[in-house]
């Protein structure tokens, strides 16, 4: 199979015949958002340059404002909690769910104080969180909930596909994504109010532009006394090829989610008869998407052999794997700018999530989209040769 097939081409290439030209411009991106909205079962979908810009917009439409917080998971990439500081708030860390490395709804309970205003949850590797919980939690504290899917496309919970549980829902295009257009992000929402006020924070804070509608249209702009700006946005509209590549994965995106599935299965083959290696576990009524194979060696001494274990994988053959990302609140600008920060009572050391701390030092990702088959199972191989010989 190819990650970019002749559609996407065909697209793209329609976008550039069509020259840019205003009147043309929005064809491809009014296409994506409106397929996109169908494919999973949203009112309304708001095209971005990337899945930051879209947390980014949904903070604000949510009205999140310098002083508030924002409940976020420890263990993710740090865009996550970068669009809430940037927004002048401070995002408050919950810890991770030990078995399904998903951020704890326990977790989130006692993160929650009078200031608190959104959850932020992660479908983290392709799996949901515990929505039922969450959502309960949320109702009860009134809080906004933004689902964070960059990592998730057609995963389930309970029936329903991720991305139906938030006030907003984001997903990323960037390139490692189940869908790409090198880089890309869109925002899902069923409130016409949220996105209404989405898409002008997308774009400029014009007042022509609306729900549905992304662009000014040139009757209105062809007039001296014409007001563009009822309020103050970015500028984090999505272009028009980005639009025409992922309209062309969107129309594949289930063949391109099944062939990662495919792999993880194929991975799982190899954990089944060992206790060196912990899969991320799955439970009943959810569906993971497997951005990645996610889990954890099980090992006393994870500073030593999380490198030991990658060095003879590799040097049996074995592609390399990723580690999980440091927790955000370790990194430097988080431990040496937002420590110091007026109102963060958190204390960023290792007692604050002791679970994703726990898990992220032990973490093995191991890549799904191989786009052949045989290459997996080439990789299955090398893991159970890597796993027999590990002492
Ligand atoms: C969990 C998570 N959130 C947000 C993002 C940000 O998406 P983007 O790179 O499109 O800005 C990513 C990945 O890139 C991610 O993995």
């Amino acid at each position: 199979m190819e990650r970019i097939s002749e559609v996407e081409k065909k697209y793209v290439m329609e976008a550039l015949d069509n020259g840019f030209e205003t009147s043309k411009n929005s064809f491809f991106n009014t296409r994506l958002e409106t397929e996109f909205a169908k494919r999973f079962n949203s009112r309304y979908a708001i095209g971005h340059c990337n899945g930051t810009a879209t947390l980014h917009v949904a903070l604000l439409a949510c009205g999140v404002q310098p002083g508030d917080e924002v409940i976020v998971p420890a263990l993710t990439m740090s865009s996550t909690s970068i669009p809430v500081v940037l927004c002048g708030a401070i995002p408050v860390f919950a810890d991770s769910d030990i078995e399904t490395f998903e951020i704890s709804a326990e977790s989130i309970e006692k993160c929650i104080t009078e200031r608190t205003k959104a959850v932020i949850t992660v479908s983290l590797y392709g799996l949901a969180p515990d929505y039922d919980a969450i959502l309960e939690i949320c109702k009860k504290h009134n809080l906004y909930l933004i689902e964070d899917n960059a990592e998730c496309f057609l995963g389930e919970y309970k029936g329903k596909l991720v991305g139906e549980f938030g006030d907003f829902s984001s997903f990323s295009f960037q390139a490692s994504k189940h869908m790409t257009a090198g880089e890309g992000g869109m925002l899902t929402t069923n409130s016409l109010e949220l996105a209404d006020k989405a898409r002008r924070l997308n774009c400029l804070g014009y007042a022509g532009v609306n729900a549905s509608q992304g662009k000014i249209t040139r009757n209105d702009i062809q007039d001296p006394n014409y007001s563009r700006h009822v309020s103050f946005g970015y500028n984090y509209r999505m272009s028009e090829l980005q639009a025409a590549c992922a309209l062309g994965q969107l129309e594949r995106l289930n063949e391109l989610v099944d062939n990662r599935v495919a792999v993880a299965k194929i991975f799982d083959e190899v954990l089944l008869n060992q206790n060196l290696l912990k899969r991320q576990v799955e439970p009943d009524g959810y569906k993971n998407s497997y951005w990645s194979y996610s889990m954890v060696l099980n090992t006393e001494n994870p500073d030593d052999d999380w490198y030991r274990f990658r060095d003879l994988f590799q040097k049996n053959g074995g592609d390399g794997y990723y580690a999980a990302w440091k927790l955000s609140y370790n990194e430097p600008a988080y431990q040496d700018i937002l420590q110091k920060q007026e109102g963060v009572w958190q204390t960023y050391n290792a007692e604050l999530c002791p679970n994703a701390e726990y898990l992220q030092k032990r973490m093995i990702q191991l890549k799904t989209n191989y786009w052949d088959l045989d290459e997996a199972r080439k990789q299955a191989e090398i893991l159970d040769k890597t796993i027999r010989e590990f002492r």
